[in-house]
């Protein structure tokens, strides 16, 4: 697939990113050799081909099977370094990106070392290049509410580095309202709030409408399956809620990109985004979904312009960060790309 000029130079915004997600199969190595861990495949050809899912669980154990390298700050700031060098490449001027601490922490490693090695990467390369990473925390929806509760107890000394938290992993038996606590006490600290309603998953539209009627979500992470409902749209309308769809990941772990229902939800007016999720594993970051989806969805450069508008006017960027970002839009729309 190519990435056409339009693309490629379009200021971007990202907002559904999982960091982990990010570890190719190059690093995986590299931080395996430095941590004298033996990996059981010969090479990273090997790794990749390895990498055979076809639904949210399949990925799911390759994920967190594949995340177990990461054990040192350093391990975390590296990670966190190539993705910001990687969306710099891509012209992508600010990501809010996930992180899942209960994997790291659940297997030994301190809170503070995932923190400290991803908040120094991400000022480092802000400093560096003006890419500008802000981190979101996700709990493990698969565990008990009362794990998550103590990882948010546990963020509270870095408030500072974490502007919202998320819920994400298998979603089949752990709806929203299970975590329903847990996100009052993060609304009330001050977090923004997410949640993923994974697409085509087993009771999606109840899923989405607990978080828009009972959770009070800021944005859905997906959330396609609310066109099955015109009364969820328009309470998604109602309450300018963005979805952060991510086409690539759609056709690994369900049955394609989804790039008709993406082009209804613009269609109706829905702020959606256009993300890459876990681009390591579901291959393509934000220019290689981008062009995926330009012809299924009929993107004109236009749409492709509202996309990042969408992105930055449901992001939870500094108004500064926002005004400068919607300038650079209107020099590229003005430039006649
Ligand atoms: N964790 C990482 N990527 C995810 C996804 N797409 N859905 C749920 N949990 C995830
Ligand atoms: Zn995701």
């Amino acid at each position: 697939m190519t990435v056409d000029t339009f693309i490629s130079g379009l200021p971007k915004a990202e907002l559904h990113l999982h960091i982990e997600g990010t570890l190719e199969p190059e690093l995986k190595f590299a931080l395996a050799r430095r941590n004298g861990i033996d990996l059981p495949y010969a090479d990273e050809a090997a790794l990749r081909a390895a990498y055979d899912f076809d639904d949210l669980p399949g990925f799911l154990a390759v994920y967190y099977e594949g995340m177990t390298v990461l054990r040192t700050e350093q391990d975390f700031y590296d990670l966190a370094a190539a993705y910001a060098a990687k969306a710099h490449s891509q012209n992508i001027r600010y990501a809010e990106i996930f992180f899942d601490p209960q994997a790291h922490t659940g297997r030994g490693v301190a809170f503070d070392t995932v923190l400290r090695g991803l908040t120094r990467a991400l000022d480092d390369a802000e400093r560096e290049t003006g890419f500008r990473g802000r981190l979101v925390m996700c709990f493990l929806r698969d565990f008990q509410a009362e794990f998550a509760m103590a990882t948010l107890v546990q963020s509270l000394p870095y408030k500072e580095w974490i502007i919202g938290v998320g819920l994400d992993s298998d979603e089949a038996g752990n709806p929203p309202l299970k975590f329903a606590e847990v996100f009052a006490r993060a609304r009330a600290e001050g977090f923004r709030l997410t949640m993923h309603c994974d697409v085509d998953q087993r009771n999606s539209t109840e899923h989405i409408r607990q978080v828009v009627e009972e959770i009070g979500v800021d944005r859905i992470d997906h959330g396609v399956n609310a066109l099955e409902d015109p009364a969820l749209i328009a309470a998604i309308l109602e309450r300018g809620l963005g979805l952060t769809v991510c086409p690539i990941s759609n056709a690994h772990v369900t049955d394609g990109l989804k790039a008709e229902e993406i082009r209804a939800l613009l269609d109706q007016g829905v702020k959606v985004t256009v993300n890459s999720d876990d681009p390591a594993y579901f291959p393509g970051y934000v220019n290689e979904n981008l062009a995926a989806l330009r012809e299924p969805a009929a993107l004109t450069d236009e749409d492709l312009l509202r996309l990042q508008r969408n992105a930055i006017e449901i992001s939870w960027a500094a108004p500064a960060v926002r005004e400068e970002f919607l300038a650079e839009l209107a020099a590229y729309e003005s430039a006649g790309h």
